[in-house]
């Protein structure tokens, strides 16, 4: 999107209403006097056919009578007045149309919609909406939208797709104390879209992290480019993440998958923090727009109170920052700021009596030593000490100790003392809370921020031999046969053409010929029917297993064709494949799905009962690297099982981590022909010893 665009949007000199209205209580009115009320600086231009002046400026019948230049237009008029207005925008010279109407795609109006976006494109202008609040910025004293007031300022920029909820936000940041410096409402996301305004974000000097509250993504894999990209925090509060597309996805791994999955996967892949609850979104967002990231495991936690640091404690184990005992020299400095019964562990119990003074020389010193990567500081509000000065010592602390690469946080319980020293502290910079589980959970966004950060790749593919070409051949061949779905020791030939290795196997057409390949092959073989129309085998009595000579493997190949022509006697039987016998291991399964939002992705899990019952699986993005596959076999919750445990030993992990970064390049390589494949189960042998890919199934789009 043209950076100019989205400066017209976000930082516009001047601003056309076109559908400005004299009447209180219409949108055309409120935009207005919302402009006049923040105090916007830029030249303000009413658009309305009948009236002369509205809220003290003058009106112009149309934008083209608007005497100076127009950056940005709000649209207030009913939706067929709408593509009118556009089109007299662009020849005005606007850049930027916000389109607060309702009435387009939301209501299957997709049609009008596009035609909208065709002209705005037209003339290179950019539509943020329709069906939105409009752009609210404290920096540009810039209220164009029919939200009430400038939310509370603060150096975060909140975008939401839900209108209702940007002005429900946009009260609550009074209440809860959490400033934005921009709001933006998306709506139906006709154009702009949170990929641009994430870019645009990431260049603007008043955004210091970015909030999302996503309903749906349109392109989720340029936001997952885009957002990995970006040098500021991004978080996001996801919703409607329930079975979205799994009920209608066929395959085994669609219905794994899930929207919420792909989604959270996504995610952590393109470095952003994710908020369980809008509550969670607003103390997260505080934070990162405060506080720089948490680099490092060592979290210190001050109290003056044994609850509160008891219930910040579980609450660091619960938010991935569990805590350790503070080094020797630490508690040794801590425990100049405590009484006897203080404890200079982690917590650290300043106690009850502690006063400001203990506070400030506690939290100078323990900031300082490089053992501590994060402290959070919890007080319990007590007759003895007045919150306030607890508040400044802090803050003076934390100035003196010349530190500005370490987050800290802080959580005042008590009553309205706490609630004004805990305001202060947000406008000085620290983030603050009235619960210590709130404190902890900020930290460990800064934590999550610093460790997504570290871990963020690019979705883009090395070159790669000739894989592409050979795979090409056989689904062309598929092609040619009318089909999508390719038989087994096709799709295996496919998965070999991307270096997974899979056992030796032949098409026989004959019980002849079965015979000859078994013995090139070498006994004992398994032996499976092949037929595009038979893709449950076993149920069609078309497997035998543990074929140990010559006149076992003429039988069973008769069998095996008597069976299937039962089973189906319509069935295109191809023949029986002829298949060395892999030796016993530890069976996962890999699949992959081309997700509706983020294209080809990629699952993995342990096979059996640990994906059948357990669903204990994860999934990727597509292309993943090899580090990254290593990431997924230690994250499901079966991973000891391949790391030997109880005396098994450990398995081929190195070629397993290869095997499923191979897969992610084959879905991608391929992804304009396959709509889902798997290779279930592969066998994973121990250390060393490699892995196979024993069955391997893939469905090409139709
Ligand atoms: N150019 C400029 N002004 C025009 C115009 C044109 N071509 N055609 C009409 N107008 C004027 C109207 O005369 C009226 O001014 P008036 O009060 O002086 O008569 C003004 O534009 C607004 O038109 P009106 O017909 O009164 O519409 P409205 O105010 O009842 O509704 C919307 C307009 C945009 C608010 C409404 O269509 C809508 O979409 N509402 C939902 C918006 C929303 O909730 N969005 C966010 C969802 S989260």
């Amino acid at each position: 999107m043209d950076i100019k665009v989205l400066d017209a949007l976000l930082k516009p000199r001047s601003i056309a209403v076109i559908g400005a209205s004299a009447t209180p209580g219409k949108i055309g009115y409120t935009v207005v006097k919302n402009l006049i009320d923040s105090g916007y600086e830029g030249k303000v231009y009413p658009i309305n056919p009948k009236s002369e002046e509205i809220l003290g400026f003058k009106t112009y019948p149309s934008v083209l009578d608007v005497p100076g230049e127009v950056d940005m237009a709000v649209f207030t008029v009913p939706a067929k007045f709408v593509l009118d207005g556009i089109e007299e925008c662009g020849k005005k010279g606007a850049k930027g149309l916000v389109i607060i109407t309702s009435g387009f795609g939301e209501v299957g109006k997709t049609d009008l919609e596009q035609k909208m976006v065709e002209v705005a494109q037209q003339y290179g202008m950019g539509i943020l909406g329709p069906n939105i609040v409009g752009v609210l910025s404290n920096s540009m004293k810039m209220n164009a939208s029919f939200a009430p007031t400038l939310p509370l300022p603060g150096t975060g920029a909140l975008v939401s797709q839900s209108g209702a909820l940007l002005i429900a936000i946009d009260m609550a940041t009074f209440t809860r104390r959490v400033g934005f410096d921009k709001l933006v409402s998306i709506g139906n996301m006709s154009d702009v879209e949170f990929a641009d305004l994430v870019e645009w974000f990431d260049q603007d000097e008043d955004t210091a992290s970015i909030s999302l509250y996503i309903e749906g993504l349109k392109d989720g894999r340029r936001f997952i480019d885009m957002a990995q990209k970006t040098h500021k925090p991004i978080i996001a509060l996801k919703s409607g993440v329930s079975a979205h597309g799994a009920a209608a996805a066929a395959s085994h791994t669609g219905s794994l998958a899930g929207a919420a999955k792909i989604y959270g996967t996504a995610f952590e892949q393109a470095g952003v923090i994710q908020a369980s609850t809008l509550d969670n979104l607003f103390d997260r967002s505080l934070a990162l727009s405060l506080q720089p990231p948490m680099v490092g495991e060592n979290l210190l936690i001050i109290t003056n109170g044994g609850g509160v640091g008891v219930l910040a404690t579980d609450a660091a184990e619960r938010y991935g920052i569990p805590l350790k005992f503070a080094p020797e020299d630490v508690q040794q400095e801590l425990k100049k700021y405590m009484p006897e019964f203080g404890s200079a562990k982690n917590p650290a119990d300043l106690t009850g009596i502690a006063g400001a003074d203990w506070y400030e020389e506690s939290v100078r010193n323990s900031y300082m030593h490089p053992w501590v990567n994060g402290l959070t500081v919890l007080y319990c509000e007590v007759a003895i000490t007045e919150p306030m000065d607890v508040a400044q010592s802090i803050k003076r602390a934390i100035d003196d100790s010349g530190i500005t690469d370490k987050p800290i946080t802080v959580s005042f319980v008590g009553g309205e003392k706490t609630e004004t020293a805990m305001q202060w502290l947000v406008e000085n910079g620290i983030p603050a809370y009235g619960d210590p589980d709130a404190a902890v959970n900020a930290m460990a966004a800064l934590h999550e921020y610093a460790n997504l950060k570290a871990k963020r790749a690019p979705l883009a593919l090395a070159p790669n031999g000739d894989s592409k070409e050979k795979a090409m051949a056989i689904i062309n061949k598929v092609r040619q046969d009318g089909r999508d779905v390719l038989t087994e020791i096709e799709a295996k030939k496919v998965f070999e053409a991307y270096h997974m290795p899979v056992p030796k196997c032949e098409l026989a057409a004959t019980a002849e010929e079965a015979v000859s390949m078994a013995s090139a092959i070498g006994y004992p073989i398994v032996m499976k029917i092949v037929s595009p129309q038979i893709l449950h085998k076993s149920d069609a009595g078309g497997v035998k297993v543990g074929i140990e000579n010559n006149e076992e493997c003429k039988a069973a190949f008769e069998t095996i064709m008597a069976n299937a022509k039962a089973y189906n006697a319509n069935a295109n039987l191809h023949g029986v494949v002829i298949q060395e016998m892999a030796p016993w291991g530890t069976e996962v399964i890999l699949g992959s799905v081309n997700d509706p939002t983020f294209g080809p992705s990629i699952m993995f899990g342990l096979g059996g009962i640990f994906v059948e019952v357990m669903k204990d699986v994860t999934f990727r993005v597509a292309p993943i690297n090899q580090s990254q596959a290593l990431d997924m076999i230690n994250e499901i919750k079966s991973a000891p099982i391949l790391k030997g445990t109880r005396g098994e030993s450990p398995k081929d992990i190195e070629a397993l981590s290869a095997t499923i970064a191979n897969y992610a390049r084959m879905i991608v390589d391929l992804k304009d022909e396959i709509d889902e494949s798997d290779a279930n189960p592969v066998i994973v042998y121990d250390e060393g010893d490699g892995v196979s890919v024993v069955d391997a199934r893939i469905i090409l789009h139709k």
